[in-house]
């Protein structure tokens, strides 16, 4: 689909989207419709329930008067309340409601309304932003599909006055929504594919955009000591890697914020193996180093003004001869000792080496990881909000606005020295699970917590209910939600980018 800005003008075929307020208050394009029309627009509006509310659409087929093949009433509900994530959401319906009926082109006019905040080029923007982010399809195994089982729209029009500003502003979010759907797409694909060499593969491919990638293979991470990783890998036949991408965009001197992701690429569980029921899920636990790569991805593509480095540590964990075993001690690049009480804690091992190389290697000013950690925060938080821990509140705080302000919602919970303690060991410096079935999540955080250094402001997102979705929402289709990317480019263009 072929996104396009152009003025405003009444096409001569397609279909064509006028806007309408909250108490059916038609827009400057539906009205002059309905006088087209002979009063088309005012009839349909008599026979259904349209109210102009911002998720409702109305659309009016074969109207005599115009040329155009379809009109669609769509909803903004109130001007004043109406913003960047509802113009989103509209896009995003347009494409849905379109995509089945074998339309092809679409043109919506855009137009403020009385006392609407959001500027014409930025719900311009929007809107196609929104759009995009909908079609994504992963379809790529799907081979006898009929045309008509395939989505329709080929041209998604935007007609704005300033269509030039509009574009513009457009721009930036159309590379940030192309790191979305790479996010989606690497998540998507199972584990046959994307395993921690072809994922490392993948991120090296950016090197493309200015990215400096670097891959490190199992003996180079030996000798760094990453017994934690290492041991989560031994039981694969693939071979676990450690990727580190690096974007300079900002002032030499200053230090980087780094993203570290899990990259389990399938988890069995190893030899606390799960059950077989919905084990296909966890072809989606590298979800956390998706986002991670996206979000370099996005961060390179539009040239940001920052330093960034994205650490993202790939493996498989699976059961085998070659295994580690319930009750192994490992021995993690920090120098602390781990009791393997669990191999299905599989996250935070991987996690506390990545996290202590991304610390000892690049000095982070600010260190964000991101982790499918725990089934026990879908139990908390369910697929709504992630898990935010963090051990600062300034940045806690940066990082619940830009989930406000993108739609990817985080939910603050709690450190404490008393769940920490619980991930104490009889046997070795810190074991892998509490042991009880209480805050599950939150004593997955505090164990990572213990691989931060002191001084570096750390906070820890567990996105296991957010990275796969099961229904459809506005701007996401069901299935990988590329969850993360959109929430940390904006984290970084409001508070981390040189203006
Ligand atoms: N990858 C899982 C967490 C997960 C579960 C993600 C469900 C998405 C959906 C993680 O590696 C895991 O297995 N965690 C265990 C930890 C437990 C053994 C302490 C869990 O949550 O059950
Ligand atoms: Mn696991
Ligand atoms: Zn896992």
């Amino acid at each position: 689909m072929k996104i396009a800005f152009a003025k405003p003008e009444i096409p001569a075929s397609g279909t064509l989207v006028a806007l309408a307020a909250e108490g059916r208050k038609l827009g400057k394009l539906a009205t002059q419709l309905d006088k087209a029309t002979k009063g088309a627009i005012g009839r349909a509006l008599e026979a259904s329930r349209f109210k102009g509310g911002a998720e409702e659409l109305l659309t009016i087929l074969a109207p005599a008067g115009v040329d155009v093949a379809r009109i669609i009433l769509a909803g903004i509900g109130a001007p004043a309340k109406y913003d960047a994530l509802a113009a989103q959401s509209l896009g995003g319906r347009l494409v849905a409601a379109l995509n089945s009926t074998g339309e092809k082109d679409v043109a919506v006019w855009i137009e403020s309304f009385g006392d609407m905040k959001l500027e014409e080029a930025a719900f311009a923007a929007n809107v196609a932003c929104g759009a995009r982010l909908r079609f994504y399809r992963f379809d790529k195994y799907k081979t006898k599909e009929r045309p008509e089982q395939k989505p329709s729209l080929r041209r998604f029009n935007v007609l704005a006055a300033d269509s030039a500003e509009a574009k513009r502003s457009f721009d930036p979010m159309d590379k940030v929504v192309d790191a979305v759907n790479f996010a989606r797409d690497l998540v998507s694909e199972p584990a046959n594919v994307i395993y921690p060499e072809t994922l490392a593969a993948e991120a090296r491919k950016l090197a493309e955009l200015g990215l400096k990638v670097e891959v490190l293979g199992e003996k180079e991470m030996q000798r760094l000591g990453m017994g934690a990783l290492l041991g989560v890998g031994q039981g694969s036949e693939r071979e676990s890697q450690l990727v580190t991408m690096q974007w300079n965009g900002g002032n030499s001197k200053d230090k980087p914020i780094a993203f570290v992701g899990k990259g389990v690429t399938f988890d069995t569980g190893g030899i606390s193996i799960k059950p077989a029921a919905g084990m296909e899920d966890m072809k989606w636990d590298m979800a956390g180093s998706a986002a991670v790569i996206g979000t370099m991805r996005a961060l390179a593509a539009r040239k940001a003004k920052v330093n960034a480095v994205g650490v993202v540590g790939l493996v498989e964990n699976m059961p085998s001869g070659s295994a580690q075993r319930p009750g192994d001690i490992v021995t993690s690049m920090s120098g602390q000792t781990i009791e393997v009480l669990n191999t299905d804690a599989e996250g935070r091992l991987v996690l506390a080496d990545a996290m202590w190389y991304c610390q000892e290697t690049f000095k982070p000013k600010v260190m964000i990881d991101l982790a499918t950690l725990t089934g026990a925060i879908l139990i908390a938080l369910g697929t709504v909000h992630a898990g935010m821990y963090a051990n600062d509140d300034a940045l806690a705080k940066q990082l619940e606005e830009s989930g406000q302000a993108t739609g990817e919602l985080l939910w603050r919970m709690p450190l404490a020295s008393a769940y920490n303690k619980m991930m104490d060991s009889p046997a070795a410096d810190v074991k892998n699970i509490s042991g009880s079935r209480n805050a599950g999540s939150i004593t997955a955080a505090e164990f990572l917590q213990r691989f931060v250094q002191k001084g570096t402001i750390w906070s820890h997102l567990d996105i296991a209910g957010m990275a796969w979705s099961d229904k459809d929402s506005p701007t996401t289709p069901r299935g990988a939600t590329g969850f993360g990317v959109r929430l940390l480019d904006q984290l970084v263009r409001k508070h981390y980018e040189e203006a």
